[in-house]
């Protein structure tokens, strides 16, 4: 057991009674209000160098903190000091949204899974804007995670839905640097005995049930793209092998969230390492 298992999630999963979107908001504002010296530590702690380049872009190692986890941009210095080699910040919508109604994110600890239904809760496009362009560089790749707002009608967005098979296409197409595959899931194949009762519940599915699955379409976008686009691997990677496996089946970088939640920066650390 690591130092954040055995000390640091038991309180998390403590905070507001165990409410996990309180949880979050707890870690973020503590993550926000580190010093560079906390910083600095634990940048001697956590930061792991296996730079690779991918879309042309140097990334000091090949694992990103996912979407959805820092949608703001709050925590930003905190997600290199924790190993993470580039960062997806947002979802972000071109108008402040509060998302759907609360409670709306639920741990399943048996699957060491989630099921979240925020509805790309955010403070918009010129919030996050604001931020970053007063924070500067933050020494790592970071990428923004752009969504249609809920009030723009669905007849004004952009070819919302495609069938994979047409995304893929499109992608090669028109240029696009690469794809991130995959997002969380309904589907609710997987989860421990334990977690049934919230089975239930509304809402996208991720962890460690969306390993395979998440690892398979890797493998088919790898496959069917010919290699040629630049694949960021997403879902499920709870572990070092689900990483390298990640990898074998075409990825050129991962992302992480939950996981994280689980594990913590030890499971950075161990992806990082673990492409072979
Ligand atoms: C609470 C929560 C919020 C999320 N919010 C977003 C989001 O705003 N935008 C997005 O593209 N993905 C979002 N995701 C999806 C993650 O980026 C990731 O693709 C998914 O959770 C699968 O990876 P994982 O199994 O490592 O968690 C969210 C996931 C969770 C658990």
């Amino acid at each position: 057991m690591t130092l954040f298992e055995t000390a640091v999630r038991p309180v998390l999963f403590r905070v507001g009674g165990g409410d996990a979107e309180k949880a979050h908001e707890f870690t973020l504002d503590r993550l926000a209000g580190l010093n560079p010296r906390t910083l600095a530590l634990l940048r001697r702690r956590y930061a792991v160098s296996a730079p690779t380049e991918v879309f042309g872009v140097r990334f000091p190692n090949p694992v990103g903190l996912a979407a959805g986890m820092d949608k703001n941009g709050v925590a930003l210095p905190s997600w290199p000091a924790l190993g993470f080699g580039f960062v997806e910040v947002g979802t972000v919508t071109a108008k402040p949204q509060p998302g759907n109604d609360k409670p709306r994110l639920f741990r399943l600890r048996d699957s060491e899974a989630v099921i979240n239904r925020m509805g790309f809760n955010n403070e918009g496009a010129a919030a996050l804007a604001a931020r970053l362009e007063a924070l500067g560089p933050i020494g790592v790749p970071l990428g923004v995670s752009l969504g249609k707002s809920k009030v723009t009608p669905l007849a004004q967005a952009v070819q919302d839905y495609l069938s994979s098979y047409e995304l893929l296409e499109v992608c090669l197409a028109y240029g696009a640097a690469g794809v991130i595959a995959t997002n969380t899931t309904l589907d609710r194949g997987g989860l421990a005995a334990g977690d049934l009762s919230r089975a239930g519940e509304a809402g996208g599915l991720s962890g460690r049930p969306l390993t395979e699955r998440a690892r398979e379409v890797v493998r088919f976008v790898h496959r069917e793209t010919g290699g040629k686009l630049p694949i960021i691997g997403v879902g499920g990677i709870a572990g070092a092998d689900d990483a390298a496996r990640m990898f074998d089946a075409g990825a050129a970088l991962i992302q992480l969230y939950t996981g994280f939640i689980y594990q913590g920066p030890a499971l950075v650390r161990a992806a990082a390492k673990a492409r072979r």
